[in-house]
């Protein structure tokens, strides 16, 4: 059912100075922040070539990321992001499996422009799970 990696956050407290680390110290591809207040974050992605790291920023209150940098304030991984091709069918079997979709348990559309679900951490070792439906 999951398929690539499609990327790995990392929430950072200070998305200008995470880029530039990125940028100048790692040598690495870097977008420009692109805001997506809907989800609450200000993001930039560092092109990998096989995959992303996606730097998030809390944008606006009551940002999901908010509560992650008071516990983690030098910031740290926030998720990871796996590809799948029908995002209502692993849904379906997710549920079935006794597995928590976090929010209104609806699939939103990303910051990619593709639909994601997020899967509770505690269903899976401590990790908070994105799924993201990506069309082959
Ligand atoms: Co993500």
């Amino acid at each position: 059912m999951i398929e690539r990696l499609n990327h790995v956050a990392i929430a950072v407290p200070d998305l200008g100075a995470a880029t530039r680390r990125y940028r100048d110290t790692l040598g690495a591809r870097v977008s420009a922040p692109q805001a997506l207040p809907e989800h609450g974050v200000t993001v930039v992605f560092v092109d990998l070539g096989n995959t992303r790291t996606e730097l998030l920023a809390p944008l606006g209150e009551g940002s999901p990321i908010a509560a992650f940098l008071e516990r983690n304030p030098a910031g740290g991984m926030h998720h990871v992001c796996y590809e799948v091709e029908d995002i209502a069918a692993a849904r379906e079997r997710l549920m079935r499996d006794g597995m928590r979709v976090l929010g209104d348990g609806e699939a939103k559309i990303g910051a990619h422009g593709n639909p994601v679900l997020f899967l509770h951490p505690k269903d899976f070792d401590g990790t908070l799970i994105e799924l993201e439906q990506v069309a082959r």
